[in-house]
């Protein structure tokens, strides 16, 4: 449908386009190439569309300004780091309060308790922890599971993502079997030693993998998120919930992107009952962090198995988790940013921004599929709803997304790099999405030709 030679030529355009309109990023990338690999202070930086990074100057609210003075509409905001907006002004006002306080002491204080006490109103599990990432939240969470199972396995979703977290980068292969992703990098053993794989939506497959009784948890997005956006069908979710809690294994919600949907994320809306449940990004207001929750029957058997002698080196924990700083940025984040109000107007601009781009690929007769998720939007190169994480998949096309990415980002919009996905902040406008409707079937027109 896409002719590919066309998309070349348009991309090769795009190229020249960015060159001339960022020669400020591009000076700073020289310098920054000689003192870090790629010329990016983390690897995943150099999956930006063009042949450089923009360098930020400013960023606040849903916008930022390049070194070059060029402004954009951010719908990518830090991939959710940034979902609140940038730099939103009451978390500012905390961490500026905080900062002339103690920033980490490693002992608690009282936002540790009243940012708690908001995750239990908001997820339904009374007892939470702290981390310096939803990476970390998420090995904690694992690791815990095993300890207090017994069990050494971990059930993961096909073409999931939860992190720097070893266990999780398996997939299946052609023949249904657990292997290693491609890329992944420095894995200790192989990955069926740790992990089973099991497709998303796919009951009978959970419960094979759960029958030989050997599974610590599983471990799942409520939706996927991180290969374009899949929904859970009906009745999913808590089937999976009853299928954890007949084989004895811990179940494990992570709802670092699915708070998308609203305050309690899609835990709250659906009433789901995870055993543990890990999120991190947003709920700092930009500040790194991540937390983990839990019933209150999984801590009395986490306290059975821990001891204090020895609490600091069992591979829990971290010298900087729930420091001072990062809860007085959770605590104005959660009970002033991320609220109910807040929600409700996100929501109603991921719709909107949903709309813009249904329109465009039913006027251009796109086989593409925009899919919703509350505030964040994303549209998969494929005609319908991907069911399962490997039809996403196999919707990917690189080339026409780095294209799209660069032709927008010239537009003044950035796209997360991963795939093509839009979130709002509370700062977003109806007239940043409009703006990007505009642009987006402008892009359409061009792209068919
Ligand atoms: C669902 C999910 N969980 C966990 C993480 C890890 O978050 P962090 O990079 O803050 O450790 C991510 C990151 O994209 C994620 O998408």
């Amino acid at each position: 449908m896409i002719d590919r030679a066309r998309l070349k030529e348009l991309h090769k355009k795009e190229e020249e386009r960015f060159l001339a309109s960022t020669p400020k990023s591009c000076e700073r990338f020289a310098a920054a190439s000689e003192v870090m690999p790629g010329g990016v202070p983390m690897s995943w930086m150099a999956k930006w569309p063009g042949k450089y990074p923009l360098f930020v100057a400013t960023a606040k609210g849903a916008h930022f300004t390049d070194v070059d003075g060029n402004e954009y509409i951010d719908l990518c905001l830090g991939d959710t780091g940034s979902m609140t907006g940038h730099s939103p002004a009451a978390t500012v006002a905390a961490i500026k309060a905080q900062l002339e306080r103690g920033m980490t002491a490693m002992l608690p204080t009282d936002d540790a308790v009243t940012v708690s006490g908001e995750l239990a109103k908001r997820f339904g599990l009374p007892l939470w922890q702290f981390t310096v990432s939803a990476t970390d939240a998420n090995r904690h969470a694992i690791r815990y599971s095993r300890l207090i199972t017994g069990k050494s396995k971990i059930i993961v979703i096909d073409r999931c993502y939860h992190g720097s977290v070893d266990e999780t980068f398996a997939t299946l292969d052609a023949a249904g079997k657990t292997v290693m992703r491609e890329g992944n990098i420095g894995a200790p053993v192989p990955l069926d030693e740790t992990t089973r794989v099991v497709e998303f939506n796919d009951l009978a497959g959970m419960e094979a993998a759960l029958k030989a009784g050997d599974v610590a948890a599983i471990l799942m997005e409520p939706a996927m998120t991180n290969v374009g956006i899949v929904m859970p069908e009906d009745g999913y979710l808590g089937a999976v919930g009853e299928l954890a809690k007949k084989y004895g294994a811990v179940w494990i919600i992570d709802e670092t992107h699915t708070i998308s949907v609203g305050p309690g994320g899609m835990t709250k809306d659906l009433g789901l009952k995870p055993d543990m449940l890990t999120i991190g990004k947003a709920i700092g207001g930009g500040i790194p962090t991540g937390t983990f929750g839990m019933t209150r029957e999984i801590a009395i058997e986490i306290a059975k198995k821990t001891s204090r002698e020895v609490i600091d080196t069992g591979g829990i924990g971290g010298t900087l988790a729930g420091n001072a700083l990062s809860l007085a940025a959770m605590r104005a984040t959660l009970t002033e940013v991320l609220t109910e109000a807040n929600f409700k107007k996100m929501i109603a601009l991921g719709n909107r921004w949903c709309d813009g781009v249904d329109a465009a690929i039913a006027e251009f007769n796109l086989p593409w599929y925009c899919n919703r998720l509350g505030a964040r939007g994303e549209y998969l190169f494929q005609g319908k709803a991907a069911k399962t994480g490997r039809e996403a998949a196999a919707a990917g096309d690189f080339e026409l997304e780095q294209y799209i990415h660069l032709r927008l980002l010239n537009d003044g919009f950035l796209l997360t790099p991963f795939h093509n996905m839009a979130l709002m902040s509370p700062d977003t406008t109806e007239a940043d999405v409009d703006a990007h409707t505009r642009a987006f079937r402008e892009m359409c027109r061009e792209l068919v030709g």
